[in-house]
């Protein structure tokens, strides 16, 4: 039988991180930066599951996970997210030797959930060999675990025969259909909640529909007409969690609700300019809304050191990037991963001779 192999997007925040966890509007595109997986059946009666990015290899009989079915009681999708519980179980079980917090066992979680998931729901346990590869660094703010949990649901929904196949005789890329689509990110989304526990849905949607999206509380809005803007990308290759940022961010919000809720509300607030400002761009280019631009990506930068999830290294890149003239902000979930920087056209070589003697 043949491999299916199909692949999603990273992604990268404009404007709304951790806001958007708390309901407020976040601005995001697909990045061209992509994960890749191939599914490929097998007849021995086994699953197995190969992340050479992580440099880990799996596998298990399907005998052994029929039990879980029942001991998980996971189901598609309109039931209960991932419990605490249940995900805890799953990185015991998924985890072997790499031990339970480590980002191997966190992915195999994530993969035996949705297996679990489509399993239960369509009454299959297809046994294939899944590898998994990515462009994205892991852990940078780039949506590597929301790529992978989008590629993972899009095979396992086909493995169950749940969506098409979409390529039609001599295509060589194809898209599945917007109900299609539609399932995929959902099931994505159960895969984003047992790696991060509390997302907010951004990231998988960005990676399931691609371009650049508006998003709230779950409403996916692509945006049709978008000036195309110049963004230079610094890993500052500070790793950190997203599910600890994204916790932290919430207690904090719990302890101070007066101080905490202002500053996410001017957040939603400067995504909903900067919407403006872009929708404005796509009919008047003129240099003009790049100074707004600019301006809101330093007063977001600052509201996001202001909740706590700023680090020392990216208020470097704003620094090094702010003396020749740059505006940075952290992307993601922060804490270290990636800054963006915003180029005027033009300016491009600047930004990066700024940036490459200083790292
Ligand atoms: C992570 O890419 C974005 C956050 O807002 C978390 C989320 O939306 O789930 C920090």
């Amino acid at each position: 039988k043949r491999s299916l192999v199909l692949s999603a997007p990273g992604k990268v925040i404009l404007h709304g991180e951790h806001a958007v966890v708390h309901g407020k509007v976040a601005l995001a595109t697909a990045l061209d930066l992509r994960t890749f997986l191939r599914m490929t059946p097998r007849q021995d009666g086994k699953i197995s599951l190969q992340l050479p990015n992580l440099g880990s290899q799996l596998s298990w009989e399907a005998a052994e996970l029929r039990p879980l079915l029942a001991a998980f009681s996971v189901e598609l999708p309109e039931a209960q997210p991932p419990s605490a519980e249940q995900v805890e179980k799953l990185k015991e079980f998924a985890g072997g030797d790499y031990g339970h917090e480590a980002v191997q066992s966190v992915a195999a979680a994530a993969f035996l959930y949705l297996y679990l998931s489509v399993a239960s729901k369509y009454g299959v346990l297809p046994t294939v060999d899944i590898l998994v590869w990515s462009e994205l660094p892991t852990g940078a703010g780039l949506g590597s675990s929301a790529a992978y949990s989008v590629c993972l649901a899009g095979a396992l929904l086909f493995g169950c025969g749940a969506i098409s196949y979409p390529l039609q005789e001599g295509q060589e890329t194809a898209r599945w259909t917007k109900e299609e689509l539609d399932v995929i990110n959902r099931l994505a989304f159960r895969g984003e909640q047992v790696i991060h526990g509390n997302p907010s849905g951004v990231d998988n949607a960005v990676s399931t529909w691609g371009g650049a999206l508006r998003y709230i509380s779950g409403q996916i809005s692509v945006l049709k007409s978008v000036p195309t803007l110049r963004i230079l990308l610094t890993n500052t290759k500070v790793p950190r969690s997203t599910k600890i940022l994204v916790a932290g961010v919430k207690a904090k919000l719990l302890e101070f609700p007066t101080i905490m809720e202002p500053m996410l509300a001017t957040i939603d607030a400067i995504s909903r300019e900067c919407e403006g400002i872009l929708e404005a761009m796509t009919k008047d280019p003129s240099q003009e809304h790049y100074s707004r631009l600019e301006d809101l990506v330093d007063i977001n930068q600052h509201l996001l050191n202001g909740i706590g999830v700023g680090h020392a290294l990216l208020d470097r890149v704003c620094q090094v990037t702010s003396s020749h003239g740059l505006h940075s902000k952290l992307t993601g979930a922060g804490g270290g991963g990636c800054a963006i920087t915003l180029l005027r056209p033009g300016r491009f070589r600047r930004g990066r001779e700024a940036l490459i003697p200083t790292y």
